[in-house]
């Protein structure tokens, strides 16, 4: 079950965070495939879409982005992309790049990965450790944060941009379902 537990704390007058508990990692599955849906249905693609997981390690990032690819590409392998730096999944709306930059040691390094030619629209761009990338990487569009709580995880995520609140209140109403 993906439990709502927090909703709508506003966290700075801009951006409205909500939270949800994931008691398990079949509920974690199901967010990342509302997520997914959502992005299909909203044509989130065509802009290009860029969206930051952060999170200590284990707190699921690389398993909520499997989920993710996996709903647009069932049977796809999903690689951990932490020596690569990058991953891409064509699909028939566009690449999801599914970027871990945890390895990387300087931004700059980001040059040489053509990110500004990878991230020509239509693509959504999941980004592990965004952090490590700062200054290079684009702003994200979304925000989603992971942390352990309990024995299951919470995850809450944040419209970085105006344009995007519609999208996070969609999902709400969509995993009220
Ligand atoms: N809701 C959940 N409750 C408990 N365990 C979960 C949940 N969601 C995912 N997991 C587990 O947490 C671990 C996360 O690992 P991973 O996704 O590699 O973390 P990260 O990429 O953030 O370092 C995986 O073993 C996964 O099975
Ligand atoms: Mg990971």
């Amino acid at each position: 079950m993906v439990h709502s537990e927090t909703h709508s704390s506003k966290n700075d007058g801009t951006s409205e965070k909500c939270e949800w508990h994931l008691a398990d990692e079949a509920a974690t599955q199901a967010f990342a495939e509302a997520c997914a849906q959502l992005c299909r249905d909203e044509s989130a693609f065509q802009p290009g879409l860029v969206v930051y997981l952060q999170g200590d390690l284990g707190a699921g990032k690389s398993f909520f982005s499997r989920a993710f690819i996996q709903c647009f590409l069932p049977s796809q392998k999903v690689k951990s992309p932490t020596y690569t730096l990058v991953e891409t999944y064509p699909t028939d709306h566009g690449p999801i790049l599914h970027f871990d930059l945890y390895r990387l040691c300087d931004p700059e390094e980001l040059e040489f990965l053509a990110i500004r030619d990878l991230m020509t629209p239509p693509f959504i761009a999941l980004v592990e450790w965004p952090s490590k990338g700062a200054g290079i990487l684009p702003e994200a569009d979304l925000r989603i944060e992971l942390s352990p709580d309990g024995t299951g995880r919470k995850i809450s995520i944040t419209p970085m941009k105006p344009a995007f609140e519609a999208f996070v209140r969609k999902l709400t109403e969509k995993l009220a379902r």
